[in-house]
C-alpha cells in the first residue's frame, strides 16, 4: 500500500525506470494558490549534482494534471507528475539474480515473486522522494504560518560535511548521517493520544524515506541519562512557552506550542563501488558483485528537503483532523 492520510491523504507510484513517478493529494482543501513554479525551489534542494551525490541527471519539471484551476486548488484531487528522463537501465540487468546486500532487490523479488521492476530499484527508488517533496510544498502552504527547516548535522560522525564526503569518495565507500529538523510557529493542540500522536505520525512518515534508520525526539536517548528534575520543561506561561524543550514541544502526543525538534539517522548507502559478494538467486551460489549504475556517495546530502515534506504532510493531517482553516489560519 503506497498510501498515508486520514484528512490529507497522499498515494505515491511510479518507478525508477518507468514513464513517471508521482502522487495524488485527496483532500487538499480549496482555495490554495498553487502552481508549478511554486515547487521548484524545493524540488532544487532535493535534485543531484553536488559532490557526493548521483551523476543521473533529471529535470524533475512538475506537471499538475489535476485538481488546480485558475491558479488555485479547487477540493479535487491533486496529481502531480515527474517524467523520468535520464534513466539506464542496462546498468541494472544483473541485479535481477545478484541482490544488492542493503538494498531491497531481494525482498521485493521475493514478496512479488520476481514480478517487481528491478531497473534503478523500480518503485524503491529514491525517485519516488520527488512525490512526497511536492506533497510537501502543498502541506507547507496549507499549515502556514508553522515553518519547518531541516539541516545535515553531520556525516560519518563528522561535522566537517566535505571532509566526510572527500575520505569517502577517496576510499571508494559510501557514508551515513544525521540531520535534524525543526518545525517552529505551532500551536498548542495538534496530534491525538496514544496511537495518532505526533511522534508517531511523524515517525511513520519518515521510515517512508527510503535509508532512514533510526529517529529522536528533542532529548531522546539521552532522556535515559537525565533526573527527572533536568528533563522536565518548566512550563512560563499562558501560551506554553517552556524554559527547555526535552520533550521537543510535544506532551501527550499533543503539540505543547513549543518548537517540534528531532533528528533522524540517514544509514549509507548500499549501492558502493567496492567488490561484495551476494547470493545468485539463479545459481544458489555466492558470487563477486561489483555494482554499476550512478548512485549517491551519501544520500543524506538530498534528505534535509524531504524531512521538511514529511514533516509538513503529518502537520498537514493534523491540522485537517483538528477543523483548522488555512484560510483563518493565515
Ligand atoms: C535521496 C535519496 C537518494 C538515494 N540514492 C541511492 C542511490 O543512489 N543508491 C542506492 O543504492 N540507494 C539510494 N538510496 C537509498 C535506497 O533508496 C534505499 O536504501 C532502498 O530503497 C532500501 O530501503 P531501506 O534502505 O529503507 O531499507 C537513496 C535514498 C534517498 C532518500
Amino acid at each position: 500500500m503506497n498510501s498515508f492520510g486520514r484528512k490529507f491523504k497522499i498515494s505515491i507510484f511510479g518507478e525508477s525506470h518507468g514513464k513517471s513517478v508521482g502522487v495524488t493529494i485527496d483532500g487538499c482543501p480549496p482555495g490554495i494558490k498553487l502552481d508549478e513554479a511554486d515547487f521548484l525551489s524545493d524540488l532544487d534542494r532535493r535534485k543531484s549534482g553536488a559532490k557526493g551525490t548521483t551523476p543521473r541527471q533529471e529535470t524533475d519539471l512538475p506537471e499538475i494534471i489535476s485538481g488546480v484551476f485558475n491558479g488555485f486548488s479547487t477540493g479535487a484531487p491533486i496529481t502531480i507528475i515527474f517524467k523520468n528522463e535520464d534513466t539506464r537501465s542496462k546498468d541494472y540487468s544483473k541485479l535481477k539474480e545478484h541482490p544488492r546486500p542493503g538494498h531491497a532487490d531481494f525482498t521485493a523479488f521475493k514478496k512479488y515473486n520476481g514480478f517487481n521492476d528491478y531497473r534503478g530499484g523500480g518503485h524503491f527508488s529514491a525517485r519516488l522522494t520527488l512525490a512526497l517533496v511536492s506533497a510537501g510544498v502543498v502541506a507547507k502552504k496549507l499549515i502556514s504560518p508553522i515553518d519547518i527547516r531541516a539541516q545535515l548535522i553531520s556525516v560519518h560522525g563528522n561535522s566537517n560535511i566535505e571532509q566526510a564526503i572527500d575520505d569517502a569518495i577517496s576510499k571508494g565507500e559510501s557514508v551515513g548521517a544525521i540531520v535534524e529538523c525543526i518545525a517552529s510557529n505551532l500551536p498548542v493542540g495538534l496530534g491525538e493520544p496514544f496511537f495518532d500522536s505526533v511522534e508517531s505520525v511523524i515517525s511513520h512518515l519518515v521510515f517512508a524515506i527510503p535509508a532512514i534508520k533510526g529517529i529522536e525526539f528533542g532529548s531522546g536517548f539521552k532522556a535515559a541519562q537525565m533526573y527527572g528534575s533536568e528533563h522536565n520543561d518548566l512550563i512560563l506561561d499562558e501560551s506554553g512557552k517552556t524554559s527547555s524543550n526535552h520533550a521537543a514541544g510535544i506532551n501527550g502526543g499533543i503539540t505543547n506550542g513549543n518548537e517540534i525538534v528531532f533528528r533522524i539517522a540517514v544509514k549509507p548507502t548500499s549501492s558502493i563501488s567496492k567488490a561484495q559478494e551476494t547470493f545468485n538467486l539463479k545459481t544458489g551460489k555466492l558470487e563477486q558483485l561489483m555494482i554499476g549504475g550512478r548512485h549517491d556517495v551519501c544520500v543524506a546530502l538530498r534528505v534535509p528537503v524531504i524531512l521538511e515534506a514529511v514533516t509538513a504532510i503529518a502537520l498537514a493531517d493534523f491540522f485537517l483532523i483538528s477543523g483548522l482553516n488555512h484560510l483563518t489560519n493565515t
